[in-house]
């Protein structure tokens, strides 16, 4: 964000530092204007530390400032979180997925997109060994401070050479453009064949569209467990999007059901009560979708050679 010109002013002129401190000097703010002030200095690392009357820093208070005194920009934390896609695991959504996972002490467990390690945490805390991978250096300090973590590497996870050494991938991965999708397939490539995943998803995979299918067709064959999670389940942590969470085994068991996909509740609708027009065009627009792409799976399967018995054997029912 471009800094606006008195915030600018009140930073280059009315700020003392000595080492890690900062102390802002003069007559005491407006409100209003301390705040816009304050997210200045978190977002380059400073917090108000009352017992010390100062914004204290990790680094040196003028070196955290002077590139901001410079250029007159700064990254926000909420333009940071919604570049990174941060929207750390709240605790009853950990607490839904780690109860899905049986933990034996030393198991090892994988962490990508682990931001400041909801699940890693969760998991060291029943005994077992957590790798993180973090693209963000910033969370990726936060967690190996946590000590919960054996190693925390800082990686874009879609580059990293898979290695199928993890007994657990327990992740809530970027949502964007359905990135959550290459996410969870490149982990089920870290998992040990009898390894198990389970992810946070955007409840778009719920949904059969063409930029799902081939996601969907991969839970299936490995017999993958979809539920959906509580409305609002992220809104503490700054998002209110849907979302589910789904388990995925490395190798399809030999007792697989077939998946099954939550549907979304629909809420009731007033009937006196008439719907914009447009929106009305997109849910037919998107049923007739659905159903083009139900049509060309059963096209597909009529196309397909009837499979052959060989005489003198029975079809398992
Ligand atoms: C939705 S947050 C989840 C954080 C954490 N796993 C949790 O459950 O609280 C996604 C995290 O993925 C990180 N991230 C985004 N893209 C990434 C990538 N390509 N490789 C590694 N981490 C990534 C973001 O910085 C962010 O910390």
């Amino acid at each position: 964000m471009r800094i606006p010109t008195d915030v600018l002013a009140l930073l280059s002129n009315r700020t003392r530092t000595d080492g890690h401190r900062l102390m802002l000097v003069g007559p005491r703010l407006a409100p209003a204007l301390y705040q816009r002030v304050n997210e200045v200095l978190e977002a380059v690392g400073g917090r108000w530390t009352k017992t010390e009357g100062a914004h204290l820093f990790p680094v040196h208070a003028a070196e955290a400032l002077a590139p901001v005194l410079a250029t007159g920009e700064v990254v926000t934390l909420g333009e940071k979180r919604t570049l990174a896609q941060y929207f750390p695991t709240p605790e009853p959504v950990v607490d839904q997925l780690i109860a899905l996972v049986t933990f034996e002490p030393g198991m090892t467990v994988l962490e990508p997109s682990a931001g400041s390690g909801a699940m890693a945490t969760a998991a060291a805390a029943r005994g077992a060994i957590v790798d993180c991978i973090e693209r963000d250096p910033g969370y990726a300090t936060v967690l190996s401070d946590t000590h919960a973590a054996r190693r925390v590497q800082v990686a874009d996870f879609l580059t990293v050479p898979a290695e199928p050494r993890f007994d657990r991938v327990l992740m809530n991965p970027p949502f964007t453009r359905g990135t959550d999708m290459a996410h969870v397939t490149h982990a089920l490539r870290f998992l040990k064949p009898d390894g198990l995943l389970v992810s946070v998803m955007s409840w778009t995979v719920a949904e059969q569209t063409g930029s799902t299918t081939a996601f969907r067709k991969l839970v299936e064959q490995r017999g993958g467990l979809v539920e959906a999670l509580p409305a609002r389940a992220f809104a503490q942590s700054g998002t209110t999007i849907d979302t589910v969470l789904v388990t995925i085994l490395a190798t399809r068991p030999a007792d697989a059901r077939p998946t099954v996909w939550p549907a979304r509740d629909i809420p009731a609708q007033d009937s006196e009560e008439l719907g914009n027009p447009a929106d009305i065009a997109a849910e037919i627009v998107a049923d007739l979708r659905k159903a083009v792409a139900a049509f060309e799976e059963v096209a597909a399967a009529l196309t397909k050679p009837a499979p052959t018995t060989a005489p003198g054997t029975v079809e398992a029912t």
